[in-house]
Order: C-alpha cells, then sequence, then structure tokens
C-alpha cells in the first residue's frame, strides 16, 4: 500500500518525485524518501520519518538533490516499525543499486538467510532491503540489469511494484510488478513512474499500464517493455481522460469534503454509464441479457466499504430480481471452499487493486464462475482479470475515507439489479421506468441535502466528546449504518458499532450508558416501527438517540435529540441519501478533534497487501 515515482528526463527529478509523491500519501505516510542519480555519477538518497513534509523540509522541497533521474517513496509500514532506517529507497552495500518497493515479498525469511549465507549483511527490517539485495546478487552474478530484475520475479513470491536505479546506467529507471498497481507515463522524451495515475497528471495525460511480471525500461526519449526472457514486448497506450484538477483539492479544506460534494456529479456520471436512449444498456459492460436472465444466483465479495455496497446491492438485488444472493468479505471468500451452482461473482472495488478482492476474484474463475468487476479505476489488476467490467465513474477518489466511490457503487448496485429485475420478468416496465426515473432524480436530492450540511456540523460540535456512537436500522438501513460507523470510527477515532436493531438485544445493549449517542436510520416504512422500539429500548438504559429518517414520514414522538430528513426516494435507493448525513457526520467529528480528516492514523486507501 505504499506509494512509488520514478522521473528520467530533462527536469531536476527530486521536485518532480516529491510532487508525484505528495498525490501519493493517501497509500501511506508514515516514512518517505527518494534517491537521485547525482551528476558525479553516485546515487544520493534521503529518508526521513513522518509525512512527505518532513522529507521535504529536509531537501529544501527537492533542491538539494541535483540530478535528473530518480526514484521515490511513501510508505505504509509492512515489516518493520515505521523509521529512517526502514523507509526506502533501500540499497546494496556499495550503494550502487537502489530500489523502492511497494506490495510483499512473502518468502523474504528465506531469501534473506540466502543471501546472508552469501555474505550479505542486512540494516533494516524491510523486505524490501532483501530484494534489493537480491537484485544486486543477480546483478553480481549475470552482469545484466534485465536480467537481474527478471531471476528477482523468478525467485520472489508476493506481490511488488519494484522500481531500480543502476548506478551503471545511469539514465535509466527498471521496473517490474506483480499483483502490485504500477503505471508509466511518457510526454516529449520524459519518462514517469507511479503507483497511480494522479501522481503524474500533472505532467502527462499518456499512460500506460504495466502488466504483471512485465519489466519496463524508462530512459530519456521513451519506454520499453520486456518479458522475463527478456525479449521486447508492446504495450499500449492509453490516454487519460480526466485532468489534473480532479485530483486537487478544489478549494475544499479536505479532499473528503471536495468528495463528498463531487457525489451528484458521480451519481449522474455512473448513472449515463449504462443508460442509453431510456433504457439500461450493458454492452459496454461486456454482460449480455441471456447471461442475466439464466444466472441461478450472484455471489457479491469486497472489502470495507465496497463490502457495504455489496450488502446494499443483496438486498435490493433479491428483492426486486428475485435472484438468490450472497455477499462476502473477499478476505473470506478467498480461503473458503464454497459449494457453486453457475453464480455470477461481483467483485466491487475502487482501486481495482485491493489484494483480497483481487484474490477472491481469481478463486472464482478457477471454479469456472463468470466474474463481473465493479471497479472505479480504469485499467486496474481487477478490472483486467474479470470477464465483465462495470466502471463507476467516481473519478479520482483521494480520501482515504471513501464517499463518492461508494456512491457510484451503490448506483451499479441498482442498476444491476434493476436490469436483471427487467430481463427476468420479475417488475413491470412501468415499475422499470419509474425506478429509472427516480435514479434521475438522484443527484438533486443529494445536492439538496449538502444544502443543509450546517445542521450535521452543529450536531457534530454538539456530540463531539460521545466515547460510542451506535447506528442501527433493518433492512438497507442496517447496510447503510455498517458504511456510516466505518466512516465515523475510521477518521474520527470514536468507537462505534453498527447493528442490525433487532439484534442489539441479544448482548450488545449491555453497551448502552447515560449518554450514549445512538442513530437509527429510519427509510423504510414497514421498518420504522420496529426500529423505533429498539432506539426506545436504549432511551430507558440512558442513550441519547437521532434518527436519520424519509421527510414527510411520520415518526413516533418517542423523544429524539434531532431528526435528520432526507428527501423521498423508492425504498431501493434510500441508502443514497441516508449516507449522506452520515459521512458529513463522520468528516464534521473529525475536523473538530483536530484529526487528519483525509490521512487517518494506521490506515490506508488501497490495501494491496493481505
Ligand atoms: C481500504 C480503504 C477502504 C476501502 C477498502 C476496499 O480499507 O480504506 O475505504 O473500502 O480498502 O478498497 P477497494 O479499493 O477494494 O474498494
Amino acid at each position: 500500500m505504499c506509494g512509488i515515482v520514478g522521473y528520467i528526463g530533462k527536469k531536476q527529478a527530486a521536485p518532480v518525485l516529491l510532487d508525484g509523491l505528495s498525490k501519493l500519501e493517501y497509500r501511506g505516510y508514515d516514512s518517505a524518501g527518494v534517491a537521485v542519480l547525482n551528476p558525479a555519477g553516485g546515487i544520493d538518497i534521503v529518508k526521513a520519518k513522518g509525512r512527505l513534509k518532513v522529507l521535504s523540509d529536509a531537501i529544501d522541497g527537492g533542491k538539494k538533490l541535483k540530478g535528473t533521474c530518480g526514484i521515490g517513496h511513501t510508505r505504509w509500514a509492512t515489516h518493520g516499525e515505521p523509521s529512517e532506517n526502514n523507509a526506502h529507497p533501500h540499497c546494496n552495500d556499495e550503494k550502487t543499486i537502489v530500489a523502492v518497493h511497494n506490495g510483499i515479498i512473502e518468502n523474504y525469511a528465506e531469501l534473506k538467510a540466502k543471501l546472508i549465507r552469501r555474505g550479505y549483511g542486512f540494516y533494516s527490517q524491510t523486505d524490501t532491503e532483501v530484494a534489493t539485495k537480491l537484485v544486486d546478487y543477480y546483478y553480481k552474478k549475470y552482469n545484466d540489469p534485465l536480467q537481474a530484475i527478471s531471476q528477482f520475479a523468478l525467485r520472489v513470491r508476493g506481490s511488488y511494484a519494484l522500481a531500480v536505479m543502476y548506478k551503471d546506467f545511469p539514465e535509466t529507471v527498471f521496473a517490474i510488478r506483480k499483483d502490485s498497481p504500477m503505471i508509466i507515463g511518457v510526454e516529449k522524451g520524459e519518462s514517469f513512474l507511479a503507483s497511480d495515475v494522479p501522481a503524474i497528471l500533472k505532467y502527462t495525460k499518456n499512460v500506460y499500464y504495466v502488466d504483471n511480471l512485465q519489466i519496463a525500461k524508462l530512459e530519456i526519449g521513451g519506454v520499453k517493455f520486456y518479458n522475463l526472457d527478456r525479449d521486447e514486448v508492446k504495450n499500449e497506450l492509453v490516454e487519460i481522460t480526466w485532468d489534473a484538477e480532479a485530483a486537487e483539492k478544489g478549494g475544499y479544506e479536505h479532499f473528503m469534503l471536495k468528495e463528498i460534494h463531487e457525489q451528484p456529479r458521480v451519481i449522474t456520471d455512473t448513472f449515463n454509464y449504462v443508460y442509453k436512449n431510456g433504457e439500461i444498456d450493458f454492452s459496454e459492460v461486456g454482460l449480455s441479457d441471456g447471461i442475466l436472465k439464466y444466472v441461478k444466483g450472484i455471489v457479491i465479495v469486497g472489502c470495507g466499504s465496497a463490502y457495504h455496497a455489496g450488502m446494499v446491492m443483496q438486498y435490493v438485488t433479491e428483492d426486486l430480481a428475485r435472484v438468490p444472493v450472497r455477499v462476502e468479505l473477499a478476505s473470506e471468500y478467498r480461503y473458503r471452499n464454497p459449494v457453486t451452482n453457475g453464480e455470477l461473482v461481483i467483485v466491487i472495488s475502487q482501486s481495482g487493486e485491493t489484494a483480497d478482492s483481487l484474490a477472491a476474484l481469481r478463486s472464482a474463475k478457477e471454479k469456472g464462475l463468470k466474474t463481473l468487476a465493479i471497479v472505479n479505476v480504469l485499467g486496474s489488476s481487477i478490472a483486467r482479470e474479470a470477464d465483465f467490467v462495470f466502471y463507476t465513474k467516481a473519478g479520482p477518489e483521494i480520501s482515504v475515507a471513501t464517499t463518492k466511490a461508494y456512491s457510484a457503487q451503490l448506483v451499479a448496485g441498482y442498476l444491476l439489479a434493476i436490469k436483471l429485475a427487467s430481463v427476468r420478468g420479475t417488475i413491470t416496465q412501468d415499475y422499470c421506468k419509474t425506478l429509472l426515473d427516480e435514479l434521475c432524480s438522484l443527484p438533486e436530492k443529494v445536492a439538496a441535502l449538502l444544502e443543509n450540511k450546517h445542521l450535521i456540523q452543529k450536531f457534530a460540535s454538539e456530540t463531539m466528546d460521545k466515547k460510542d456512537v451506535f447506528f442501527v436500522g433493518r433492512g438497507t438501513d442496517y447496510a447503510a449504518c455498517i458504511e456510516g460507523s466505518l466512516k465515523l470510527k475510521e477518521i474520527s477515532y470514536i468507537h462505534s458499532e453498527a447493528y442490525a436493531a433487532g439484534e442489539l438485544k441479544h448482548g450488545t445493549i449491555s453497551l448502552i450508558e447515560n449518554g450514549t449517542l445512538v442513530f437509527g436510520v429510519l427509510t423504510q416504512p414497514d421498518l420504522i416501527e420496529k426500529t423505533v422500539s429498539n432506539l426506545v429500548e436504549t432511551q430507558s438504559r440512558g442513550a441519547l438517540t437521532a434518527a436519520i429518517a424519509t421527510e414527510g414520514v411520520k415518526l413516533p414522538d418517542v423523544g429524539f435529540e434531532k431528526v435528520f430528513s432526507i428527501p423521498h426516494t423508492d425504498v431501493h435507493f434510500t441508502t443514497s441519501l441516508a449516507a449522506i448525513p452520515m459521512q458529513l457526520f463522520a468528516y464534521y467529528l473529525s475536523v473538530l478533534r483536530g484529526n487528519d480528516v483525509d490521512k487517518p492514523r494506521n490506515l490506508a486507501k488501497s490495501v494491496t497487501v493481505e
């Protein structure tokens, strides 16, 4: 989950590397470092513990490092504590080979033992130092930089995006990836390397997505690609359609707030991706009506918020299309031995690189099941490996806590459910049209909710000292609660739990104390009374209760501290509206508590390790 960058061109490399790393800090931010080939032919390495700013200050924004070829890294620690010593780049003893790495070398202990037997010493606890010294070992053996990297790839187990510089090849950056993302950009003779597009968008929109086990050689004037046999191979240049501003804060204090406000646009764009001439057209997704009509069941897998979007999709799809749907955590699915029956497996992922989701996808394919990816990042591993891809149109999401990508996933899920229902004849054409009209009006309803954000801000300021916050609901409201609770805990660091309202009394209600805040999400007309009864049970134990409810629906008068209204929509889509006040509540609490909203402690946005 670290971020890597590389540059070779006519500019001074260090400022370009720092700039790129600043766009990748969402991937990890406990330490950072850069290495630049200096004009005297040596390699300068500077590393610092803490945020990128510490590194940037140490090299005066990059001015202190001279040279036009370099690599950089921002770290999310896996092997070894965050420290200057463990920070990347790592180098061999002679400082003639340096490398940065994202991923995990699973057999690093065995490789380290082998290298120690060959006389190598180690200064850090990282698997990356082992990787670097393994490259060094093969370079000394074969005297060929490409062969050293291909031998490395043959010897190593795990995932990696690795960038290497050799002192002997002063105008070149070599790179290879396996199951960790890496893209390469080119523009007028300059070459850029990064874990993700936003890092280089300022400089170029011409991008290569590096294939698994493909070696890239970046030089002034262009990039060449090789397979592990060192035969040159072709790679397709792709033009990125979003611009650099999409990855900037655009006047908002935090990326999260900007991304929350982008949700009306994101919902519209995701809807329009498949809504053509008044109906849902999945030709771009590649899914035929035949598959949807005869599929025996659906299994949805994902991690974190993507899993939560899958939960909503389960309720909505079963209700509308009458297809059996199971939703599972990708980390569990991959190690289970499920009984399969020709299901369609749907993998939901913003990044398209989450290690567990990718492994779940591969395991489904091995079982002979058809797979559909609902993915945000173009060209990501999950998108490339799935049989069919529905691209959510959230654009680059930078804040670690997802908001707009989750909203886009919900809309993709609704559209798939409606399409399934219409193909299978479980809803009338009239109701199908009503649902599509409703989806069309969701963006303006989200926009209306955002207009009233000050109400949530005020409530957040009144409740900022709470130690525990519960969210309860039934049906899709329960699925909405799980996401609301995750949002709150990940950025405010307040303890929070989400419960199916009826389940609370089976144990967890013992945690309710005087003043505990309990939110009820009440958007499902048939279930409101039931959930309100559960909320009253918490009130009897001293809880302060608040409700998120559809406007115009009369709630029993039980003394809610606050009621936040959401506009009316079809019952299947209410999560898209209920999510907004919960996102804002988490956001404002995080701000009020002085936290780093966009980069919460211990987290990373793209979890490319198990
Ligand atoms: C991380 C992020 C979450 C995200 C999850 C799955 O934990 O912090 O926000 O929901 O990974 O990521 P994906 O990219 O697969 O949607």
